[in-house]
C-alpha cells in the first residue's frame, strides 16, 4: 500500500490518478473526507463492496453511505424530493448524508445497500476526494476506515494504523477538519428523521425544513435487524469511558472542556482537552484523536469532563456515549 501526499499540484494528480485506478480495479482505497477518513470502494462493484465489510469486519446487514461529486449524481441513485433538495443544497458539500429511496436502475450493488430498498448518499467536502469523485464517475462506498467497533480515523496515519494491509492507497490531505461523521437524515417515508446525529447540527437542518426532526427509528424489515450504525458499543478506545466526571479516578486520564477542570485533574494520568475555550467545533474536530492518543498513551479509564449536547455537541455525546457503553 502507498500514501499519497497531496501538498503540491504534482502530488495532488498522482494521488488522485492512483486513487481513480486502485478504485477501477476493485481495491480499497484510504480516502479523506472532511469528517473521517473512509475506507472506499467502487459501489457497484459487489466484490469490491464485500471486500470493505471483510476490511472493517463488519456485519453485512450494515449498510454503507455511497459518496458521489454533486447533487446530479446523486440524484441518479436516489429520488429526492423537494425537502431532500433544499437539504443537498444548503449542506452539500458537507457533513450530512441523505437516506432516500434507491432508484431501482441504480447500478449501486445490493450488496452496498445491505439489501434496503433505500440508499444513503452523501456529498463530502475534501476537494481532492470530490475530483477523485468526478474522475472516476462512479459512486464510491465508503464506511469510516476503522475496523468495526473502533475509533474512526481522522489522519491518514490511523488509517494506516486500522487498515493498513487492506487498502491499496491511501490519500493524505491531512486531518479532518470537522471530526466526527455526517449527519444523517431519513426523508424516505414522509417523515424527516435523525438517524445519526453528526457534523450538520440538528438545529440547523431543522431551520432549513422548518420543521422538527424525527427522533424514532425508521422502520426495520428483515434485512436490517438493527437500526442504523447503532450498535451500541461504537468508538471504542481500549480504556474504560466514564461520561459527565465530576472528578478523576486514581489512575484515570481526563479528557476535558472548557477551562473547567474537575477535582483530582492535577493526578489525571493524561489530560487532553478537546478545547480549551469550550468551542464545540474544535472539540468535535479534536474528539476521536483524543481518544486514540489515550489508548496509545495505555491508560486504562478515561474520564469525561461535561460536554453540552447542544449543535454539535449532541453528536460529540452520542460518540462519547457508545464509546462508554459496554463492550459485547
Ligand atoms: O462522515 C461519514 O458519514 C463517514 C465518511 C467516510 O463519509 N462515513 C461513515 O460511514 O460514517 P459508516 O459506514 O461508518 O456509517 C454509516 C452509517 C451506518 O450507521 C449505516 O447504518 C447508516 O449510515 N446507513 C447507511 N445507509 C443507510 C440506509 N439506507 N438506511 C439507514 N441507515 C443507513
Ligand atoms: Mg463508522
Amino acid at each position: 500500500m502507498a500514501v499519497r501526499r497531496t501538498e503540491t499540484a504534482a502530488q495532488r494528480e498522482a494521488a488522485i490518478a492512483a486513487a481513480v485506478t486502485a478504485l477501477s480495479a476493485g481495491h480499497l482505497v484510504g480516502l479523506p473526507t472532511e469528517t473521517v477518513y473512509g475506507l472506499g470502494a467502487d459501489a457497484t462493484d459487489g466484490r469490491a463492496v464485500a471486500a470493505i465489510y471483510a476490511a472493517k469486519g463488519r456485519p453485512s446487514f450494515n449498510p454503507l453511505i455511497a459518496h458521489v461529486p454533486d447533487l446530479p449524481a446523486a440524484e441518479r441513485h436516489g429520488v429526492f424530493d423537494d425537502r431532500a433538495r433544499a437539504l443537498a443544497r444548503a449542506f452539500w458539500p458537507g457533513p450530512l448524508t441523505l437516506v432516500v429511496v434507491k432508484r431501482p436502475e441504480s447500478p449501486i450493488s445490493d450488496l452496498a445497500s445491505a439489501g434496503l430498498d433505500t440508499i444513503g448518499l452523501r456529498v463530502p467536502a475534501d476537494a481532492v476526494t470530490r475530483e477523485i469523485l468526478t474522475r472516476f464517475g462512479r459512486p464510491v462506498a465508503a464506511p469510516s476506515a476503522n475496523r468495526s467497533g473502533r475509533v474512526s480515523p481522522t489522519r491518514a496515519e490511523d488509517v494506516m494504523e486500522e487498515l493498513g494491509d487492506a487498502v491499496d492507497e491511501v490519500i493524505d490531505t491531512g486531518p479532518t477538519p470537522v471530526g466526527v461523521e455526517s449527519t444523517i437524515v431519513a426523508l424516505f417515508d414522509g417523515r424527516a428523521r435523525l438517524l445519526r446525529p453528526g457534523g450538520v447540527p440538528r438545529e440547523a437542518i431543522e431551520a432549513v425544513l422548518g420543521e422538527a426532526l424525527a427522533d424514532e427509528p425508521p422502520p426495520v424489515d428483515d434485512a436490517a435487524p438493527l437500526a442504523p450504525g447503532m450498535l451500541s458499543s461504537h468508538y471504542a478506545p481500549a480504556a474504560r469511558v466514564r461520561l459527565d466526571a465530576a472528578s478523576v479516578a486514581p489512575g484515570e486520564a481526563l479528557i476535558a472542556f472548557g477551562p473547567d477542570r474537575p477535582a483530582g485533574a492535577d493526578h489525571a494520568a493524561a489530560i487532553f482537552d478537546l478545547s480549551p475555550a469550550g468551542d464545540l467545533t474544535e472539540a468535535a474536530a479534536n474528539l476521536f484523536r483524543a481518544l486514540r492518543d489515550l489508548d496509545a498513551r495505555g491508560v486504562t479509564g478515561i474520564a469525561v469532563a461535561p460536554i453540552p449536547s447542544e449543535g454539535l455537541g449532541e453528536a460529540i455525546v452520542d460518540r462519547l456515549r457508545r464509546a462508554a457503553a459496554p463492550r459485547p
